[in-house]
């Protein structure tokens, strides 16, 4: 079931994820998308600041920068059991979740989205705030690079949809 994960040989190998803080706010902030993809994940500091919150209410929340050695190049968040809005999918209350990932414009289609993916499994499945059998993920409707690119790691749709995102899914046992 994660052969896949564990198989996959970063591209970028100074690739890594660096924690949130007050000295790389600004820069990973201030990272963006292309104007075309906006619909499907929001700006970083509204991430930023949801995930501050989530924290804030006792949720787990790790919030992160991607960069190349030293330079910053994406954006990720992952959550575990901290959903509870209204049409939450169930089983993202019993899970670690894949909830944003962004590369930036001028560093896109070069192999940062799939390497950071890796990264970002890798960190879930040490399992950060106590063990899970689920792992899950979601994109908008129509982000076919997301769809493939979460696919490609072994997620799978379980066919619920949720405020217009796919929910995937992929089961560690
Ligand atoms: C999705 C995203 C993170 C991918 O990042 P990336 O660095 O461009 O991805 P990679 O270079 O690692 O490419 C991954 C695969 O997608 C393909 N791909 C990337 N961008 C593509 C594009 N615009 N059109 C078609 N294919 C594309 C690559 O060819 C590659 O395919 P392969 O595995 O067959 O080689 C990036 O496009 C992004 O930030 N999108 C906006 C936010 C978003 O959609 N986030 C995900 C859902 S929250």
């Amino acid at each position: 079931m994660l052969e896949a994960i564990k198989n996959y040989e970063l591209k970028h190998k100074n690739l890594r994820l660096v924690e949130v803080t007050t000295k790389n706010y600004w820069e990973l902030g201030f990272l963006k998308t292309k104007r075309s993809q906006a619909k499907f994940v929001g700006p970083n500091f509204y991430g930023m600041a949801y995930a501050y919150a989530t924290v804030a209410e006792g949720k787990f929340a790790a919030v992160f920068g991607i960069y190349d050695g030293e330079t910053p190049v994406g954006y990720a968040m992952v959550g575990h059991n901290s959903y509870d809005y209204e049409g939450c999918p169930e089983v993202c209350k019993h899970s670690y979740d894949l909830w944003r990932l962004m590369i930036d414009k001028h560093y896109q289609k070069k192999g940062y989205g799939k390497d950071a993916t890796k990264l970002l499994l890798d960190y879930m499945l040490t399992f950060p705030d106590g063990e899970e059998d689920m792992l899950t993920t979601s994109y908008e409707e129509g982000n076919v690079v997301a769809k493939k690119l979460y696919e490609s790691f072994g997620f799978v749709s379980n066919g619920e949809i949720s405020h217009g995102e796919v929910t995937m899914v992929l089961p560690l046992k």
